[in-house]
């Protein structure tokens, strides 16, 4: 496995491969690696001649200094489990080499930005299409892999990809979880074991929505039903409870559910913040 920090660098590489019929697929990450990231290295491993990992913690994305700060990295540890993964390249830049100056483009993705993370995280994804803009054109990847855990940001660089002529096809992989349903994220390393305990009634409450999904319940009954769970666990603060159809990616009102629907939530446990969401296809449409 080989390791860049110079993007320069790494582009000379990439175009040896390139030159040689080898396809490029990228998994951008910012590293504190998990069981979901190593899902995405492997589907990149099995559709692509090389696999090139990002493994970068992106200032822009953060609108909240202290989740910056306190975001654990573990490069070392990172490397080892890439290593044993069977990845080709790892692109680890620092601040410097990203952001030589602070940037003046900005990336703003309209309604779709607005809504859900965009609204409780101001700026967060300008950061995130800034930077994954500039992964695509320093590694020119054939595709590239994202998790269906961040639902919004699969749906912003679709949609990034689609504006900007990127020649560039999205794999969405689905979510990975802990046994008890609890959605695999960097950020559980900074929940306590009661926290930990707690925050797997997220996924059971989106459960619930389903339920009320799959028995033609309204936006509003699938909504109140997930809120009706998580106030069980005294820990949880939900931030938002949303259904959002999945092709416009717009917020369900009241009444109205799609053929494919997404629960969305935002979960704030002591210091940490959560998200999650369950995708339930295949409904029939229903207007109440
Ligand atoms: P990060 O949070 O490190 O996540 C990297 C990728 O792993 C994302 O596509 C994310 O959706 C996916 N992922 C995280 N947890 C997952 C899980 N439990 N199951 C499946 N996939 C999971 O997302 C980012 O980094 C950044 O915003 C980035 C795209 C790298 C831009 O900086």
């Amino acid at each position: 496995m080989e390791v860049f920090k110079e993007a320069q660098l790494l582009r000379k590489r990439l175009t040896k491969h390139r030159n040689n019929g080898h396809s490029v697929g990228l998994v951008p990450t910012m590293g504190s690696l998990h069981k979901g990231h190593l899902q995405l290295i492997e589907k990149c491993l099995k559709q692509n001649k090389v696999t090139v990992c990002s493994i970068f913690v992106n200032p822009t994305q953060f609108s909240n200094p202290t989740d910056l700060k306190k975001y654990p990295q573990n490069i070392d540890k990172d490397l080892t489990l890439l290593e044993l993964t069977g990845c080709d390249i790892v692109f680890n830049p620092d601040v410097k080499e990203m952001y030589p100056q602070p940037p003046v483009v900005q990336f703003d993705f309209g309604q779709l930005g607005n809504i859900l993370e965009g609204k409780f995280r101001p700026g967060h994804f300008n950061g995130v299409g800034f930077i994954v803009s500039k992964l695509f054109n320093i590694v020119v990847p054939d595709r590239a892999y994202f998790g269906e855990k961040d639902l919004q940001q699969l749906a912003i660089i679709r949609r990034l990809v689609t504006d900007m002529n990127y020649n560039i096809e999205i794999v969405g992989i689905p979510t990975v979880r802990e046994q008890n349903g609890l959605a695999l994220s960097s950020r559980n390393k900074r929940l306590t074991d009661k926290e930990k305990i707690q925050s797997s009634i997220i996924y059971k409450s989106l459960k619930a929505g389903e339920v009320i999904l799959r028995n033609q319940g309204s936006a509003r009954d699938v909504c109140n039903a997930v809120a009706a769970v998580l106030k069980k666990a005294t820990l949880l603060n939900p931030e938002y409870i949303e259904c959002i159809d999945m092709d416009s990616f717009k917020i369900l009102v009241k009444d109205d559910i799609t053929e494919n629907t997404a629960i969305c939530t935002a979960v704030k446990i002591g210091k940490v913040r959560l998200i999650d969401n369950l995708i339930v296809r295949k409904l029939r449409p229903s207007r109440k």
